[in-house]
């Protein structure tokens, strides 16, 4: 079975071989691919919160094989994302997906300092988003003073990595706070997780639920789910703290509970019977985190429902000539159709790879 699975790693690496070739020719970060073309990210140019898992997936295959042709690409996307902290206007809480990706894997694999100089520099940004009253900023706009959403539980490995980088603990502590709250506001007692909670800025004090990308307000967006399940369990990583643990546990109970009988995942937990939806990214980042939680607990079940998910996902690849990337199916926002739905995203593609790596052993996890 194993062989499976370093197979498929293999020859996505021929594709992508292919694909960072194009890419670089087009001078672009890739967001999804269509008709054999890559297309860039819809929104914020190469600031928008996907632009490292471009080069995070040139890294999983650099880490694997050493191939120089990996490192190029990368260092390629790199440069355009670490050209943004001067635009710096579109970049928000997500550089923390942006930056480990890039500089932060490119500082693990190579030692390169600039490349450490330049995920503690993200670091920074994101600590400046950070409001006494209890949580970091999510994103920019001007009613957006108290929002925060479960996706940043990722973000927060960033600071963790920059306390035990500078051996200052103010970075983990804010993480702390952060998910300290995320814990007790996000968190339903049925293991699900909301997508947004909007708090007043001044006080703290939680204002209200507002719906997100899934299907509606109080309803169970998959990818946040899967957010919440890898987010609790590296928080547990980087802290040791049991009740970080206990929450991923809990919504990986839920999450699994609701795979669907062919390993996909539905956009939504709760979307209609009659809707067909899925989002394939939410089962790729769930299979990671299933994966992590394993190691954690020693729970043979989290590792089978993994391999559930991957098993499904590998059916979805599209592993023609025809299409760049590989994984279909991946759904951006349950009603926004603008970031693409039910086609290739590279995000998708991206956490595919590291959940393939992890099963061959070459992962170098670049989450912490
Ligand atoms: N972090 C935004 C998303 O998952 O779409």
């Amino acid at each position: 079975m194993a062989d499976t699975y370093n197979e498929a790693f293999s020859r996505a690496g021929a594709k992508f071989l292919r694909g960072a070739a194009l890419a670089s020719e087009t001078g672009l970060i890739p967001y999804k691919s269509e008709e054999g073309r890559w297309i860039p990210s819809p929104y914020d140019g190469n600031s928008w919160w996907t632009g490292g898992f471009w080069p995070g997936l040139m890294w999983q295959f650099y880490a694997a094989d050493r191939d120089g042709r990996w490192l190029k690409e990368a260092r390629r996307a790199g440069a355009l994302l670490t050209a943004e902290f001067r635009t710096f206007r579109f970049l928000n809480h997500d550089v923390g997906f942006i930056y480990l990706l890039s500089a932060g894997a490119d500082w693990k694999l190579t030692g390169d300092e600039q490349a450490r100089q330049d995920c503690l520099h993200a670091a920074s940004l994101l600590m400046g988003r950070f409001n006494p009253a209890g949580f970091i900023r999510a994103w920019n706009g001007p009613d957006q003073a108290g929002l925060a959403i479960i996706d940043c539980m990722m973000n927060l490995s960033l600071l963790f990595w920059a306390s035990r980088q500078t051996g200052d603990p103010r970075f983990a502590q804010v993480a702390r706070i952060h998910a300290d709250t995320t814990l007790r506001e996000f968190l339903r007692p049925d293991g699900s997780v909301s997508h947004i909670i909007e708090f007043d800025p001044e006080t703290g004090k939680r204002v209200r639920e507002l719906p997100g990308q899934g299907y509606a307000l109080g309803s169970s967006w998959s990818r946040g789910q899967a957010w919440g399940l890898y987010g609790f369990t590296l928080a547990n990583i980087n802290t040791g703290d049991a009740r970080y643990l206990e929450a991923a546990e809990k919504i990986a109970a839920n999450f699994i509970r609701h795979i669907r009988p062919d390993g996909l995942t539905d956009c939504d937990f709760a979307q209609p019977a009659d809707e067909e939806r899925i989002d394939n990214i939410a089962g790729a980042v769930a299979a990671c985190g299933l994966m992590e939680l394993e190691k954690l607990t020693g729970k043979a079940a989290y590792r089978e429902a993994a391999l559930r998910l991957v098993d499904g996902l590998l059916a979805s690849c599209d592993w023609s000539e025809a299409r760049c990337g590989l994984l279909t199916k991946c759904t951006a926002s349950y009603h926004d159709d603008g970031a693409g739905r039910h086609t290739n995203i590279t995000y998708g593609d991206y956490f595919l790879m590291e959940a393939l790596a992890k099963l061959r052993g070459s992962d170098p996890m670049l989450w912490r």
